[in-house]
């Protein structure tokens, strides 16, 4: 008997919800535990962020982070999830290696994790490969704006302000199959105006309330990241401090024999 078949968010409900004018939330999660947390939630989709290679793998940027790496969470993620849609990343520079690779690349990540969906970095320059993957059937969210895998071409993490590039960017990643757009970091009403006129959703991240849906990296929207934290984040909780304070407590009950204590110990 194999499991049962999941009952999660599908493409096609998921861009139903800008027609009903729905305001769609997206989290990302890297592991079991979190992603199912998250999915209990309700939120409409998950993602398998390639900000795994800053958030869990310490590293600076987002390029270090593998393809099998990738899979490896999304794997657990794609385990864990029954209600939301599920997307992975693509990680650098997998979907830039032609049409054929990003297919059999793309395909790893559905065959291999459950997950549903890849988001990929680019619009126009990646047409030809949002259309070779949506023909192989495998549903593509456009990453536009900020390219956070373009930081040594860019020169840092700034707000992207070339508004014409910026809509053609977006208008040829929607003509070509991408179900979704996700904006990084672009003023708020080049991102309103886009949303207006795109017929899929935006979900936007530094984008402004004009964009259908909104999504945050979930440590730094749960207040566990340390370090320097983009001004678009709105903390909702402040885990890192409750988890110093819980490791210290244990610690000190530890050192002063108070754990374990009676009912932690087997008679
Ligand atoms: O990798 C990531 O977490 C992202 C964010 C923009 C949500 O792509």
């Amino acid at each position: 008997m194999t499991e049962p078949a999941p009952q999660r968010l599908t493409v096609p409900q998921f861009m139903a919800m800008k027609k009903a004018g729905r305001k769609i939330t997206m989290l990302t999660a890297y592991d079991y535990t979190m992603a199912r947390l998250l999915d209990e939630t309700g939120v409409e989709a998950i993602l398998v962020g390639d900000s795994m290679s800053m958030v869990v793998q310490g590293h600076s940027t987002t390029l270090p982070v593998t393809l099998d790496e990738m899979i490896y969470h999304a794997e657990m993620v794609g385990r864990a999830v029954t209600r939301a849609l599920t997307i992975v990343d693509m990680p650098f520079p997998s979907n830039h290696l032609g049409r054929y690779k990003a297919v059999e690349n793309a395909g790893r990540i559905l065959k291999e994790t459950r997950c549903q969906a890849v988001k990929l970095e680019g619009g126009a320059d990646q047409a030809e490969v949002i259309g070779a993957l949506t023909s192989a059937g495998i549903p593509v969210v456009a990453h536009c704006g900020l390219r956070p895998q373009n930081v040594h071409l860019l020169g840092g993490y700034k707000v992207q302000r070339d508004h014409d590039r910026l809509l053609r960017e977006a208008r040829e990643a929607e003509q070509a199959g991408a179900f979704c757009v996700l904006l990084e970091c672009i003023p708020a009403e080049f991102a309103r105006e886009l949303t207006a006129t795109l017929s899929v959703p935006t979900i936007g991240i530094g984008a402004g309330d004009g964009c259908d849906g909104q999504v945050l990296v979930t440590n730094d929207m749960l207040g566990l990241t340390s370090g320097y934290v983009p001004r678009f984040v709105k903390p909702y909780a402040d885990l890192k401090t409750t988890i110093k304070q819980a490791a210290e407590a244990f610690r000190d009950d530890v050192r002063s024999g108070k754990f374990p204590g009676p009912d932690q110990q087997f008679k």
